[in-house]
C-alpha cells in the first residue's frame, strides 16, 4: 500500500532530481485576486508568472497545494469527488514545453509509482475551428515516442483538453492540456478499446492533468492571444492518486478518510454511505477554511463554508450521530491530518477550530430541526408541488427564515421525489442579496440569529417607537448592537432622561407586547416604502426594492430583519441602563425576560 507521504516525496523528490524547486504552498484564500474565492489549483497563486508580469522563484518547480473546489458540491458522496483536495504540481516556465512535460510525467508513472503503461490512457486536444486552436499533434506524437500506443490516445475538443481557471469571462494564461487516466479494471466499466466510448467517470480515472500548455492569454471577453512564452503547468489530485495506485474504491477507503468515516460507521445508527462520506468531505474542507480565518456568513467564502458546515450537520442528523461527538469528529479528522502528513500550517489550535464550527452547529441545530418540520408542512400542500417541483418561493422561504443552504432543500425535495429549480431560487437569492445590501447603510447590528438576539431586534423597533412617543418625533435611531443577553440603542436626545421618561418607555414597550400584536414584512419599492411613512435612512444608495416590518400602528421601518412574528414573543422588556453615548447621542441597554 501507498501512504500519502510516499506518493507526496515520490513526486517532490522526482522533479527536484530533474532541477525543480520545491516551493511552499500558498493559503487557500487567494492573496491579492478578488477574482478568485479560493485557491483552486496549484497554478492559481502564480498566474501572474505565466503571463511574465511577475518573476518565479525558479524556472522549473513544483509542490503541494491545498485546494478547494466546491463547484461538484452535488456529486460528492461518489467515488472520488471532493470538496477539498492536495495538488501535486509541477512546472516549466518559460522552459521546457510539450517533449518535456510528457517524457517526465510518462517517467515518473511508469518508473517512480510502477504504473504498467497498459493501465495508462491519454487525452490531447482536437483543436477548436472557432476559437481559432489548432489541434495539438505535436503531443501525439511524443506519447507514441515514450510508448503509448495509438489505441490509448483519446482526442478530445475544448471543454475537457483546454485547461482555463475559471469561465468565458476570467481573464488569465491558458492552453490544450493532455491528461493521464489509469484504468481501473472490467468491473469498472466497457473497455475503450472495445466499444470506443471513452468512460471516464467510472472506469478510466484522471490520475495528472499531465500539462496545462501554457501558451495563451483569455481576456474577459473570452478572446486569445498568444504568450510571450510557454510554460506548461501539471496538476494531480494526490487522494485520487492514493485510491488508484493501491486499487481502492473509493478515496473515502484510503488513510485520508478511512478513519474518519470508520468512527462514523461506529457512532451511528444509521450509516448511509453517501452520508458518511458527505460529512467526512465537508468537516475536512470546513477545517481548512475555518484555519484560513473564513468565518461563516451569507456571503462569498463565508457562504461556501456555511454550506458545508450546515450540510454536514444535516447528515450527522440523517446517521444519528449524537451532537457530543461532533468535536471528537473534528479533533479526530484534525490528528489524522497530522498523522498521514498532510495538514495545513496552522493558523488556530485546533479547540479554537472546534469552537468556531460548534459555534456555527449552535446557530443553525435549532433551525435545522424547525425548518424540517416546516418543509414537510409546505410539501403537504398540493400547491406547494406542482408538477413535482417544490415551489422556489418554499425553497428560498427555508433559506431566508431557517437558513437552509440549497443543497439542503435539495436532498430533502429529493427524499420526497421532489426536484427544485436551481435557477428561480438563485434568482430569488440575488434579489434577497441586493436588497440586504442597499439596506448595509441601517444595519441592524445583530450579532446572530439566535431566538433572544431575534426578539430583542423586535424590541428595539419597540423601543424606538416609545422613545419617539415619551421624548419626541424628532429622535432617530443613531446605532444598533444586539447579542443574544442584550440590545444596545444608541439615539440623539440632548440630555439625560429623567427616571419617569424610562420607566414611562418601558411601559410602552411592555404594553406593545401584552397586546401581542403581529409583525409583518412587506417587500415594496423604496417610493412607496417612503409613502408609508416608514423610518429609516432614507438615501440613494438604497436599490429598488425594500422591505419594511410593520408592528401594528405603533412601528415601521425600513429593516432586513429578522424579527418574530408576534410581540408577545417578548414576553417581558427591562431597560437597565439609559446613559450618554457621545455628544447629543443617548444609550440604553436593555433586556427581554420571562
Ligand atoms: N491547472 C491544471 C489543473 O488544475 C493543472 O488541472
Amino acid at each position: 500500500m501507498y501512504t500519502v507521504k510516499q506518493i507526496k516525496d515520490t513526486f517532490l523528490n522526482y522533479f527536484e532530481k530533474n532541477g525543480h524547486k520545491i516551493i511552499d504552498g500558498a493559503s487557500i484564500v487567494p492573496e491579492n485576486d478578488p477574482t478568485l474565492l479560493f485557491i483552486n489549483a496549484g497554478m492559481a497563486p502564480m498566474k501572474k508568472v505565466f503571463t511574465g508580469e511577475q518573476e518565479p522563484q525558479a524556472k522549473r518547480m513544483c509542490n503541494v497545494q491545498n485546494c478547494i473546489r466546491t463547484i461538484d458540491i452535488d456529486s460528492i458522496g461518489d467515488r472520488h469527488h471532493l470538496s477539498s483536495f492536495y495538488m501535486l504540481g509541477s512546472w516549466s516556465i518559460g522552459d521546457y514545453f510539450k517533449e518535456g512535460a510528457i517524457h517526465y510525467a510518462f517517467e515518473l508513472l511508469t518508473k517512480g509509482f510502477n504504473i504498467p503503461k497498459e493501465k495508462l490512457y491519454v487525452t490531447v486536444f482536437s483543436g477548436d475551428e472557432k476559437r481559432g486552436i489548432p489541434a495539438d499533434n505535436e503531443s501525439i506524437e511524443h506519447w507514441k515516442k515514450n510508448g503509448i500506443p495509438e489505441s490509448h490516445i483519446i482526442r478530445c475538443g475544448f471543454e475537457d483538453n483546454f485547461w482555463r481557471i475559471g469561465g468565458d469571462h476570467d481573464a488569465g494564461p491558458c492552453g490544450p492540456c493532455t491528461e493521464m487516466f489509469y484504468d481501473t479494471g472490467a468491473e469498472h466499466g466497457a473497455n475503450y478499446e472495445e466499444t470506443g466510448i471513452f468512460d471516464d467517470k467510472n472506469r478510466y480515472i484522471e490520475i495528472w492533468n499531465a500539462g496545462v500548455f501554457m501558451e495563451y492569454y483569455q481576456d474577459e471577453n473570452g478572446n486569445y492571444t498568444k504568450l510571450k512564452m510557454k510554460s506548461v503547468d501539471t496538476g494531480s489530485g494526490l487522494e485520487r492518486m492514493i485510491m488508484t495506485l493501491n486499487g481502492l474504491e473509493s478515496a473515502y477507503d484510503t488513510e485520508v478518510f478511512l478513519p474518519i468515516i470508520e468512527y462514523l460507521q461506529n457512532n451511528s445508527k444509521n450509516p448511509v454511505l453517501e452520508s458518511l462520506r458527505i460529512i467526512a468531505d465537508h468537516v475536512r474542507t470546513s477545517i481548512f477554511i475555518l484555519n484560513a480565518g473564513v468565518e461563516p456568513s451569507n456571503v462569498k467564502r463565508g457562504y461556501v463554508l456555511r454550506r458545508l458546515i450546515r450540510r454536514a450537520i444535516r447528515h450527522m442528523r440523517t446517521i444519528g450521530l449524537e451532537d457530543s461527538k461532533i468535536p471528537e469528529l473534528l479533533m479526530l479528522t484534525m490528528d489524522n491530518m497530522k498523522k498521514i502528513d498532510l495538514e495545513p500550517k496552522w493558523n488556530y489550535s485546533k479547540n479554537e477550530i472546534v469552537d468556531k464550527f460548534m459555534a456555527e452547529f449552535a446557530k443553525f441545530s435549532k433551525s435545522l430541526e424547525q425548518g424540517v418540520k416546516a418543509f414537510n408542512d409546505y410539501v403537504k400542500d398540493e400547491n406547494n408541488i406542482k408538477g413535482g417541483k417544490l415551489d422556489s418561493k418554499i425553497a428560498f422561504k427555508l433559506f431566508d427564515t431557517f437558513g437552509f443552504p440549497l443543497e439542503i432543500t435539495k436532498e430533502l425535495a429529493s427524499e420526497k421525489g421532489l426536484t427544485v429549480d436551481e435557477k428561480e431560487f438563485n434568482e430569488l437569492f440575488e434579489k434577497h442579496r441586493e436588497i440586504s445590501k442597499t439596506e448595509g447603510t441601517f444595519k441592524s447590528g445583530l450579532a446572530d440569529h439566535s431566538e433572544e438576539t431575534i426578539k430583542l431586534h423586535t424590541a428595539t423597533h419597540l423601543l424606538q417607537a416609545g422613545l419617539r412617543h415619551v421624548l419626541g418625533n424628532h429622535v432617530y435611531q443613531r446605532g444598533s448592537n444586539i447579542t443574544p443577553e442584550r440590545l444596545r440603542f444608541d439615539f440623539n436626545f440632548e440630555r439625560k432622561m429623567t427616571p419617569e421618561e424610562v420607566k414611562e418607555v418601558e411601559n410602552f414597550v411592555n404594553k406593545a407586547i401584552s397586546d401581542a400584536i403581529p409583525v409583518v414584512r412587506e417587500e415594496m419599492s423604496l417610493e412607496d416604502a417612503k409613502k408609508t411613512g416608514a423610518i429609516g435612512l432614507f438615501t440613494d444608495k438604497y436599490g429598488d426594492r425594500v422591505s419594511v416590518y410593520t408592528i401594528g400602528n405603533i412601528s415601521k421601518e425600513l429593516c432586513s430583519g429578522p424579527h418574530v412574528n408576534n410581540t408577545s414573543e417578548l414576553k417581558h422588556f427591562r431597560i437597565l441602563k439609559e446613559e450618554s453615548s457621545s455628544s447629543g447621542v443617548r444609550r440604553i441597554k436593555a433586556v427581554v425576560e420571562n
